[in-house]
Order: structure tokens, then sequence, then C-alpha cells
């Protein structure tokens, strides 16, 4: 068997292209631009990459980009004045503090200070809790797009045997709730898990989120299962940088029934998602209906 790629690069776009429409029409029917602050600390270099492109993504959608890039020696004090304004203002309807902080800044305080409706990181422990629950609340960027490519390739997930290997906050956590909110049979594996191989290859979806350079093997897949890979790893092969996930593609490609590609799979998915939280964060303040399709 050789699996169906699943193509997060063009279903981002077409996520995109949605958002937009309905951007356009707000902006149009109801005079409103949805806004997205976003928060950067200091000069990593990653970090600096991510936000260009998400202030890129969100005026190119339509929306009103706020950057706010701050000195590295920035006071919590000063951090937290800025959110505080940033909540207050009727304009911003998403903030995002880019992650990490220096390590002088104290993280959770800093995403707790966020107004829970305008956090479109869903990290703030109101929406972990809501989610948590199953009730409304705004949903961390990457495991969202995992389950929309989900649904998107089978429809309902209903019964169906799910593994997400990996327990961070920001994406097998979460990506646990939301499977088990889509009626899967839910399982969380991590690097002590017994067996881990044999608890792989029970999902009927795998979902590695390890950030580990292709520790899941093609026998660790059952036959036709689909596999969502969160991973992005940067190794060098044959003397050139190159970019892996958590699973070993070629072996698991052979066996999986459909399989996201690194890059190209979830990456793309996740700043599609923010601008999606950032709509939906939007039409909530105003009192709207909510776009369907791009939330859980
Ligand atoms: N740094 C890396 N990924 C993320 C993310 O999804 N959100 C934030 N706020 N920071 C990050």
């Amino acid at each position: 068997m050789t699996a169906t790629i699943i193509d997060g690069k063009a279903f981002a776009a077409k996520v995109r292209a949605e958002v937009a429409g309905h951007v356009a029409r707000l902006k149009e029917e109801r005079g409103l631009v949805p806004g997205l602050a976003v928060v950067l600390v200091g000069e990593d270099p990653a970090s600096q990459v991510y936000v260009k492109s998400k202030g890129k993504q969100t005026v190119e959608v339509g929306m009103a980009s706020f950057e706010h890039k701050l000195d590295r020696e920035t006071s919590e004090a000063d951090l937290l004045a800025l959110i505080d304004r940033l909540n207050a203002d009727p304009t911003v309807h998403g903030i995002l503090v880019q992650l990490p902080l220096p390590s002088h800044l104290n993280s959770e305080l800093v995403i707790n200070r966020i107004d829970p409706a305008k956090d479109v990181d869903g990290f703030h422990i109101s929406n972990v809790g809501l989610l948590g629950t199953g009730q409304k609340s705004m949903v961390p960027c990457t495991p969202l797009g995992c389950l929309m490519m989900l649904r998107d390739h089978h429809g309902k997930l209903a019964g169906m045997e799910a593994v997400v290997v990996g327990r961070s906050n920001i994406v097998g956590k979460p990506m646990a709730q939301l499977l088990l909110g889509d009626s899967c049979t839910v399982t969380i594996a991590h690097s002590r898990t017994k067996d881990l191989g044999e608890v792989c290859r029970r999902a009927d979806i795998l979902v590695a989120a390890v950030g580990r350079p292709e520790m899941i093997p093609g026998d660790w897949v059952k036959p036709g299962a689909t596999v969502i890979d969160v991973g992005i790893n940067r190794i060098e092969r044959d003397g050139k940088q190159v970019l892996v996930g958590d699973v070993d593609y070629a072996g698991a490609a052979k066996v999986a029934g459909a399989i996201t590609p690194v890059p190209g799979g979830v990456g793309p998915m996740t700043i599609a998602c923010l601008l999606a939280n950032t709509l939906t964060a939007c039409c909530r303040a105003n009192g709207l209906p909510e776009p369907e399709g791009l939330t859980a």
C-alpha cells in the first residue's frame, strides 16, 4: 500500500481563503476588522521568523496586524501592562505572546493575564479547563489544524482508536481532548510508555508530537492507519540540513492509509488556525454566529 499524502499546504491555503471570505463579509456588512496582536520579547531568530510570517498572513486575509516587539530586558510589569492595554483595546480580538519568553519572565503568569476570550493560542488556564470539560473554548492552533485535517479525510471520527505520542500542553494533551470530543478511543503515550511500538500499532489515527527526529518507524504503523506527524526537526543528512518529522516518513508511507509530510503537512495549518481563531474571537466578541468548520 502507498499512503495518500495529506497536503497541509493546500489545506491551509483553503482555510485562509475561507477566513478571508468571512473577513471581507464582516467588513462589508458590519464595518468590523478582526485584529490580531502578536507580542515578541527579545530577538530569538526562530521566533522572529514565525512572527514575521504571522504578520504577513494576517494582513493577507484582510485582518489588522499589531506587532509589539519588546526589548529582551523588558520587565514583567511592563509586559503585563502591555497585555492589559491589549485586553482593553476593542480593535484587538486576538492576542498571542510568542513563546519561549526570556527566562526572567514567568510564562504562566503572562499567558494567564490575557483575556481568555482573546487567547487565540488557547493556552490560558480557563481555555484549557473549558476544552477539558467539553465546553466552548479557544483551541490551540496546532491540534486544531490536525483535527481539521482528520475530519476532512475521514468525515466522522467516532469510535476510531487514536494514539497521541507526546504529552505537551501545546500539542499532545489538547490533541487528545479534541479526539475525545469527537468520540475516539484515545491513548496518550510518551517516551516512558512501555511497549510503545505495540501501543502505536493499535492506532487507526496515530499523532506523533514528541520532537524526536524519525523516532516512529514504519513497523509501528497499523496497515491503513492515518498518520499525523507534528514533528519539525532539523537534522543533517548527507551533509545537508533537512527537516524531518517524528515519523520515519518513507517507512510509514508504505503501510499507512494516509500521512502528513514534513514539511508541508501540519506546519502550515498552525498559522491558518491562528487566523481562524482570531476570526472566531472577533465573531464571539460581537455576538455574531461563529464561522462553520473553522472551530472544534
Ligand atoms: N512558539 C512556538 N509555537 C508557538 C505557538 O503555537 N504559540 C506561541 N505563542 N508561541 C509559540
